[in-house]
């Protein structure tokens, strides 16, 4: 597996493996992200990934400097999967001083994270926009599990025509249903056990809208599982699954979409409907 810590060893690797498949990421990874690895894989490409914990995605009371960093862990997971290149910018290389473009993203990334996390979604965009421009991947690959950050990349890579695939991967999850993520090393064992309710509550949800029971009605009661599992709900919410915007009623494609606090954790999950 090649490490690559400049540019100039990024272009060398690069050159050297032909078109990539791409996995950006900020470390501390988990079973989701090698799943991630393994769909590039599947579709016969070698695979890149990157390592860059975003300054620009945090807000300012956020965890940036407290992110789970696990640089030789994270490695030697990459090349157990078979991982061919690495990526590991500096803040430098990503940020030089000179900088002075940012993207943003209208449509998709204005609501729910984007109205929670002023900013969250132009910093992805801005980064994730340069690392393709770096690694310059065939397809690039992003996990359910943050949905709406699929729809803003794939929003983003068709209104500038960006030449590279988006590949959503579903969302891996512990056999309590819970989504990983590495947000998860911070629940204490009591949240780690009450945090499956979130699922249960989203695809409770779905059942019943499925059924027919009235939408509004629906996502009342799932905020009072919530609730009851201890948990602050932020949003749960009815949306169609590319816009984001909500829908009142059920039609496709339809996401069930949720954020909740657990402690000091903030959760997030979403499951289809229909
Ligand atoms: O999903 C993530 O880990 C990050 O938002 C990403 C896409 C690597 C950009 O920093």
């Amino acid at each position: 597996m090649m490490i690559a810590r400049t540019l100039e060893e990024l272009r060398a690797a690069r050159e050297a493996l032909g078109p990539v498949g791409f996995v950006p990421t900020m470390g501390a990874l988990h079973a989701g992200h090698i799943s991630l690895v393994n769909a590039a894989k599947a579709d016969g490409l070698p695979v890149a990934a990157s390592i860059f914990v975003n300054p620009t995605q945090f807000g300012p009371s956020e965890d940036f400097s407290r992110y789970p960093r696990d640089e030789q862990g994270d490695l030697d997971k990459l090349e157990a999967a078979g991982c061919d290149l690495v990526w590991l910018p500096s803040v430098d290389v990503m940020y030089p001083p000179k900088a002075a473009t940012s993207i943003h993203v209208g449509g998709p990334a204005l609501k729910w994270e984007g109205a929670s996390r002023p900013g969250h979604f132009s910093g992805v965009a801005t980064v994730v926009a340069k690392l393709f421009g770096q690694v310059r991947p065939a397809a690039a690959y992003f996990g359910e599990k943050d949905w709406q950050q699929v729809q803003v990349v794939s929003r983003m890579v068709e209104d500038l025509e960006l030449p590279l695939r988006i590949v959503p991967v579903p969302i891996a999850r512990e056999a309590s249903g819970l989504a990983l993520s590495s947000r998860n090393a911070y629940l204490s064992a009591p949240e780690h056990k009450a945090a499956p309710a979130l699922y249960a509550a989203l695809v409770h949800a779905a059942g019943d809208i499925l059924a027919g029971k009235e939408v509004a009605a629906t996502l009342q009661n799932a905020r009072h599982a919530l609730a009851k599992a201890g948990m602050v709900p932020d949003y749960v919410a009815l949306v169609h699954a590319n816009t984001l915007e909500p829908l009142a009623g059920f039609a496709r494609p339809a996401r069930l979409i949720a954020a909740a606090k657990l402690g000091a954790v903030r959760l997030l999950d979403n499951v289809p409907v229909g």
